[in-house]
């Protein structure tokens, strides 16, 4: 019991796939490269989260909150109807497609 608790309360990488591949692949991509079949047409580029870098310049709670609320002044609108643990299984499948600095 002591050790299926983490687990119980932890993030579900695999649900934050299916929601991100339901709402965000059209302008973030399927491999969430920023290179979906609506970022050609946008002026402010989607977010690639296959970059370490640009996870080292952001917390978790930084993208929840983006995830949340939107990025204003970009095409990046919020989601406010996606709960607390839908937000924290995304971020969590976001942040795996980070690959290491080559
Ligand atoms: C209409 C196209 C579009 C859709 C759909 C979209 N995004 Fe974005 N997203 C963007 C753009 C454009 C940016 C801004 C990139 C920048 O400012 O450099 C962005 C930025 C972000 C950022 C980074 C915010 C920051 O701190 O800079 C996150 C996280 C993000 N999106 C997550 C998501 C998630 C999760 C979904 C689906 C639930 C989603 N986006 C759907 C276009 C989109």
């Amino acid at each position: 019991m002591l050790l299926l608790l983490p687990l119980a309360l932890a993030a579900d990488p695999a649900n934050g796939r299916a929601i991100f591949e339901a709402n965000c692949t059209s302008c973030h991509g399927l491999a969430g490269d920023g290179k979906g079949p609506a970022a050609f047409a946008l002026k402010v580029k989607p977010t690639d989260f296959t970059q370490p870098v640009w996870w080292g310049t952001r917390t978790d709670t930084d993208v929840s909150a983006a995830i949340r609320a939107g990025k204003p002044g970009t095409p990046m609108t919020g989601f406010a109807q996606l709960n607390e643990a839908q937000v924290g299984d995304l971020v969590a499948y976001l942040r795996a497609l980070s690959r290491p600095v080559q």
